[in-house]
Formats: structure tokens, C-alpha cells, sequence
């Protein structure tokens, strides 16, 4: 299969409307998207993916009034939440309704639900009559794309379109809320900061992170986000003495690793802006993963705003992680 880029809303609305994938762009990362209603349609995500069936997708609407038509409840807190970060990276965890397919929901009485920010992908989304459920664009396991480049890097052959809407503003992938019992809890941290959604909600939220994990058998993926270059996070002077003898590459932040000898130096912020490294992250990942180096250092970032997300997402792409 020929795969092209481009960036014709209406060529996108017509593979999507005949069962096919097609790349979609979204403030966060890149999304590979198929009619959520359809799960012929579904299935070739998990296809062209590689992706375990038992690891359920996110379905993106173009509106919040949309997100009636397939929750069964929508708790006041939701509501509360969406007003402020909707359209944006915050993902919905809610009670669904029987027209969302189980391929969907991996059999969960749950459907995660996003209302995505960028403006191509909206435009999309108010000519379909559809849901699309889309999860990252990434062969599964690989680096989050955050540029057309990086979907056809990894997807090339696989699908016949990827709907190019420039480099993702936020970079990171879209943070996850539940809600159980009145209780609001991060499923997974993301694009939207936990300290932001406690203020909205004007109280303290549980993080019980872990959803990408649980859903794969145990043993049978290693890492997530991973580089193919062993990627080693700590205390980068110690860890440049333990692999001295190799050829070393550094993702900084800032001036955090200015006194680290490398072959290779990846900023992700020259003024040590979170946002920014967000933002950046997962494109440098990728530079780094292709430069030559034989093993790839950061430290970790501060636990603050995208620093928690950003180390989230480090943590899972460390060499050995699990
Ligand atoms: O920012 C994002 O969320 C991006 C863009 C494309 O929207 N999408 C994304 O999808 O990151 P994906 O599939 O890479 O990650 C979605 C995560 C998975 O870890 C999955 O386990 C979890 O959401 N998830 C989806 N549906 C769920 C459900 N019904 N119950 C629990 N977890 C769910
Ligand atoms: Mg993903």
C-alpha cells in the first residue's frame, strides 16, 4: 500500500468514511484513526500497529454535547472539568453506552473520550457522523509520533493517508481522568498538568497511573515509548562513567548536563521550560535514537506541571524498565 501525505480534509473524510486508516494530527501527538462505530474499521489499527487487541482506544468527538451520544452518565465533575480543558489533552474515562463496540473498549464497561484541540482534526471531526477512535501513530511500543514525518517513518506502507497538520503543540500524549464514586482519579499523566485539575476542582486527586500497563499480559512488552538505542535515566556523571568506553548521547534540559562529556547533545529547552520540553521530547527522543549514539543519558526533570508526564514517559522508555 502507497502511503501519502497531505493535507486534504476531504481525502481523510473519504478513506475514514470507507473503513479505512488514516493519520490524523492532534494538539498532543499524532493519532492513527478509523471509524470507531466499525470494527472492520478498527481492526486494521490494531493491525497496522501491532497492537494487542486487550489495550482499548480513545475515541475522539468534535464537541462536548457529542460526548452524550455514546457515555451512558456523564458525572458533574466531567462536566466541571471539560469546560475548562475541552477542546484539549484531556482524555474522559465514562460509562458507555451499547453503541461503542467492545473492539473499542477492549470489553471495559468504560470508553475513554477526548474532544481534540487542533483545528484540522475538528474540521474533520464536524463532517463525520462518526467517532474516531484513535490511539497514537506509532508502531506500538515505538516513540509517539509528533510530526507527519515521524507517521510515515513508522507506518509507511501500512496505511494509505496521513493528514499532515504540522509539528503537535503540546507533544505528549493527552492525560487520562476517571471517575469513580465521586472520586476523580489520573489514569495517566499527560498534556494536561495534575496540579491544573486540582485547581479546577479546587481539591486533591489520587493519581493511580498504570493503565497503559495493565492491559498487556505481563512479560509480553518490555517497554513503552522505547528508543531502539538503550535510553538510561539518573545520574547522568555516574552513568557516563559506567558506559565511558561508548559512544554517548545526552538529552538535556536547560544547563542540567553541561558538565557531561558526549558525542551527542539533545536540548530539550535551552531556558528549562516544562512546556517546552514536552513539546519537544519525543521528536528529541527520536534525533537521539538516530544519531549514531550507542546509548542515550537524561536525568530526571522536576516533578512539577509536564515534568510528572515528562518522567512518566522517560520511566517507561528506560533500557530494562521492567
Ligand atoms: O493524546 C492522546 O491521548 C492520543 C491522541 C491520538 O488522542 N492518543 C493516545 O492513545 O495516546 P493511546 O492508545 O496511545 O493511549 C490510550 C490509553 C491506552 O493506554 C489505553 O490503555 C487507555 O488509554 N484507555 C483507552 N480506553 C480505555 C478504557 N476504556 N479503559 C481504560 N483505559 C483506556
Ligand atoms: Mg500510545
Amino acid at each position: 500500500m502507497e502511503t501519502l501525505i497531505g493535507t486534504d480534509i476531504s481525502t481523510a473524510k473519504k478513506l475514514l468514511e470507507s473503513g479505512e486508516t488514516v493519520a490524523i494530527p492532534t494538539e498532543t501527538v499524532y493519532g492513527l484513526a478509523a471509524n470507531a462505530l466499525n470494527p472492520d474499521a478498527v481492526l486494521k489499527i490494531f493491525k497496522a500497529k501491532e497492537r494487542p487487541h486487550f489495550n482499548p482506544l480513545i475515541i475522539h468527538l468534535p464537541d462536548w454535547e457529542a460526548v452524550k451520544k455514546y457515555a451512558a452518565e456523564i458525572p458533574e465533575e466531567a462536566n466541571l472539568l471539560a469546560a475548562h480543558f475541552t477542546p484539549g489533552p484531556l482524555t474522559f474515562l465514562l460509562k458507555k453506552r451499547p453503541t461503542v463496540p467492545d473492539l473499542v473498549t477492549a470489553g471495559s464497561p468504560k470508553v475513554a473520550i477526548r474532544i481534540p484541540a487542533h483545528p484540522v482534526t475538528r474540521e474533520l471531526l464536524s463532517q463525520l457522523d462518526f467517532p474516531l477512535s484513535a490511539p497514537s501513530a506509532n508502531p506500538f511500543g515505538y516513540v509517539s509520533p509528533t510530526t507527519a514525518q515521524h507517521v510515515f517513518e513508522g507506518l509507511q506502507g501500512k496505511i494509505p493517508y496521513i493528514l499532515d497538520g504540522g509539528e503537535c503543540t503540546v507533544g505528549l500524549e493527552s492525560t487520562i481522568v476517571d471517575f469513580e464514586e465521586g472520586e476523580v482519579i489520573v489514569r495517566r499523566k499527560g498534556g494536561v498538568a495534575v496540579e491544573a485539575i486540582e485547581e479546577v476542582l479546587g481539591k486533591k486527586v489520587d493519581v493511580r497511573t498504570g493503565v497503559e500497563d495493565h492491559p498487556v499480559a505481563p512479560g509480553q512488552l518490555k517497554s513503552h515509548y522505547a528508543t531502539s538505542t538503550p535510553l538510561y535515566v539518573g545520574d547522568a556523571a555516574i552513568l557516563a562513567k559506567r558506559f565511558s568506553t561508548k559512544k554517548i548521547g545526552v538529552i538535556e534540559f536547560g544547563e542540567n548536563l553541561r558538565a557531561v562529556t558526549a558525542a551527542f547533545r539533545f536540548q530539550l529547552s535551552p531556558s528549562g521550560s516544562l512546556d517546552e520540553a514536552a513539546k519537544n521530547l519525543f521528536k528529541i527522543m527520536r534525533q537521539a535514537d538516530q544519531s549514531g549514539a550507542e546509548v542515550i543519558l537524561a536525568e530526571w526533570l522536576p516533578e512539577e506541571g509536564l515534568g510528572r508526564a515528562i518522567n512518566d514517559r522517560l520511566r517507561r522508555a528506560q533500557h530494562e524498565a521492567k
